[in-house]
């Protein structure tokens, strides 16, 4: 059955993603696209990642290459009459070089995705957390996407006239190129409150109470409803939407688009309407189709008959080329475009204006966040704990006191990869300024407990690793290590026929409509729970038998972002600190540029 949906590619196809470091994109065993009378590709939490993935075959792809899939898939898409809509859901900055290693920040990205003609487009909270972030939407990518920039509960500061302005328009009207299908779109922001001052998030749950959008959900004339959304899809945001249209009609179909949750997802609201989301960091080109929908141009007959049985569908498309030209049907010469090809190419000069590969190290061995349980020999987090903090924080004045450091799992952001160390890789590892603070002379067996109770239930939900919550992770009584390390150094469990292409690990996702969403098909990867924090002893001693510790007292080193709740987890051990209590540790130098030099002399190797 499933190889009817299986293109077996040719494994000969050249596929050299345009950043010339990238790795070649490997083929794999691929589920066609069904396409259909409307057809969306869309973008969500790309984060910066606009060069693609240099050290993943899977997503090497950059946004030129994207650009070019649109353009050709469009021109195949339109031969059979039928339409194609690009969106994007926001978080485009933050979290990667290429947008961070600038200044000011995003420099070269803003002008880079522009050229990406987007029909629906709107805003994360990454977009918000900082006025110069928002400052910066306002003025360049709102005049480059006009009335497409879709802002239905977000207002701002204008950075000229200083008034409360919408970011953009609350909601568009507009009829497909081919089919005529006539289209009513919003753009919302999930209910953020961690905003800087010159943006305004009003409630989902208002905005639709709200007369225009009341208007605009009962106007009888409108043939599909879409909804894009920095939005998880089964966050009450997205429900309360899906409410207020099917309580003014019935029978309209609608496509939801969300993002903010990182993951791939489909859902089914009700039988006339599904929502897509597609991943984080240019991993994922979401697709999904709508047929059924009336064919103004062609049918004018059936205007006004909305009793087609409408049929939906989604596939995840991995951002690669391998992936692109079989979806397109073109290869290496046939597939690039012009537009696409300019765009990689500013993408090379952007990276290389940033110094972004520049070499710090040479890494000899993989090294996970999540894939593997702490600790663990391939842990992120055991490296951390055991060499880099133990080695590089250290503080002239105090490096002879007994101490305990205290790192959260979320100053992490991505697992590190085999080969060189670059300083891209540091600002994707841990793209965080935070630094190293202490308190003196804390009683030892208080700070003995301080992890326990950090690590502990509900208490410290803020703490907990927030991009890695919303996986399907495996708690450490599910472990089973000896079967656990076996899948995940496997890079091929199923069996294959001759001619088909090993399985390599990566999506393998399940959604409302089954386990067939992801146009590669891979080998499972497992997730493992991690903990909030991880502490390193340094300097205390033990007694030989007993292997008690003979400390009276010792350093409480951790990462700034996590003091709040440190002084809160030292109150619930009854000892009361205050910010006056903490001290800047090992001269303020920042957690990333320890590691950075951690790996400038631990692993000069040869890559
Ligand atoms: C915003 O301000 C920060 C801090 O001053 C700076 O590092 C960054 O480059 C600025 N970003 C933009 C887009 O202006
Ligand atoms: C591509 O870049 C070249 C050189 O910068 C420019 O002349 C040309 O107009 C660009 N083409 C497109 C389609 O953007
Ligand atoms: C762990 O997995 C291995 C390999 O699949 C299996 O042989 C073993 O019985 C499992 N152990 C437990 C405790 O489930």
């Amino acid at each position: 059955m499933l190889v009817r949906h299986i293109v077996l590619a040719s494994l000969l196809a050249v596929t050299q993603a345009i950043q010339s470091s990238a790795p070649e994109a490997v083929p794999g065993r691929l589920r066609t696209l069904p396409l259909g009378q409307l057809n969306f590709l869309h973008t969500t939490d790309t984060h910066g990642w606009h060069a693609g993935h240099l050290q993943e075959a899977s997503y090497g792809a950059d946004w030129g290459d994207y650009i070019s899939f649109t353009q050709r898939l469009r021109e195949k898409i339109e031969a059979e009459g039928n339409d194609l809509l690009l969106v994007d859901t926001g978080d485009r900055v933050e979290g990667n070089g290429l947008y961070d290693a600038s200044s000011p920040t995003g420099k070269y990205t803003r002008q880079i995705f522009s050229q990406q003609n987007i029909d629906i487009i709107c805003s994360g909270n990454h977009e918000l957390y900082k006025a110069n972030t928002t400052d910066r939407e306002f003025i360049d990518l709102i005049p480059a996407y006009g009335s497409n920039y879709l802002a239905s509960n977000l207002d701002v500061i204008h950075p000229k006239s200083g008034e409360r302005v919408p970011l953009a328009q609350r909601f568009r009207k507009f009829k497909t190129k081919n089919h005529g299908i006539k289209v009513t779109a919003f753009g919302f922001l999930y209910d953020f409150t961690g905003n800087d001052k010159n943006s305004f998030v009003q409630k989902v749950e208002d905005t639709i109470k709200e007369q225009w959008f009341q208007d605009a959900i009962k106007d009888r004339s409108v043939d599909v409803f879409l909804v894009a959304g920095h939005v998880g899809l089964r966050q009450s945001e997205f429900s309360n939407v899906f409410k207020a249209i099917r309580a003014a009609q019935w029978d309209v179909p609608i496509v939801f688009f969300g993002g903010h949750t990182h993951i791939r997802d489909y859902v089914k609201y009700d039988d006339k309407a599904y929502g897509l989301e597609s991943g984080r960091y240019m991993e994922t080109i979401g697709f999904q189709s709508v047929s059924g929908l009336p064919s103004r141009k062609h049918d004018e007959k059936k205007l006004e008959l909305r009793t087609a049985s409408y049929s939906f569908a989604r596939r995840y498309i991995d951002n690669n080329l391998f992936s692109f030209y079989s979806h397109t049907g073109l290869d290496e010469s046939t597939f690039p475009t012009e537009v696409g090809q300019n765009v990689s190419a500013q993408i090379t000069k952007a990276r290389e204006a940033l110094n972004l590969d520049e070499v710090f190290g040479c890494n000899p061995r993989v090294l996970w966040m999540s894939r593997v349980p702490y600790p663990h020999k391939d842990s992120i987090f055991s490296w951390l704990g055991s060499r880099v903090i133990p080695e590089k924080a250290i503080d002239d004045h105090r490096k002879d006191y007994p101490r305990i450091i205290y790192a959260n799992t979320g100053a992490m952001r991505f697992d590190i990869f085999e080969g060189p160390f670059t300083r891209d890789t540091t600002f994707i590892v841990s793209p965080f300024t935070s630094g190293f603070r202490y308190i003196k002379n804390v009683p030892f067996d208080i700070a003995d407990r301080l992890l326990k109770v950090i690590n502990d239930g509900n208490n410290f939900l803020g703490l907990s690793h927030s991009l890695l919550t919303d996986r399907q992770l495996k708690s450490p009584d599910q472990i089973n290590l000896t079967q656990d390390y076996v899948a995940s150094s496997t890079q091929n469990q199923h069996t294959t026929d001759p001619e088909d292409p090993p399985l390599t690990p990566g999506y393998t996702t399940h959604d409302d409509a089954g386990d067939d969403g992801d146009d590669t098909i891979h080998s499972e990867i497992s997730h493992y729970q991690i903990p909030n924090c991880i502490e390193s002893r340094v300097n205390i001693n033990e007694d030989q038998n007993s292997h008690e510790s003979q400390e009276e007292t010792v350093d409480v080193v951790f990462l700034d972002f996590i003091q709040p709740w440190m002084l809160e987890a030292l109150r619930m051990l009854g000892a009361e600190y205050t910010s006056e209590d903490t001290i800047p540790y090992a001269g303020g130098r920042s957690f990333t540029e320890m590691i950075a030099e951690w790996v400038s002399e631990n692993w000069q190797g040869d890559c």
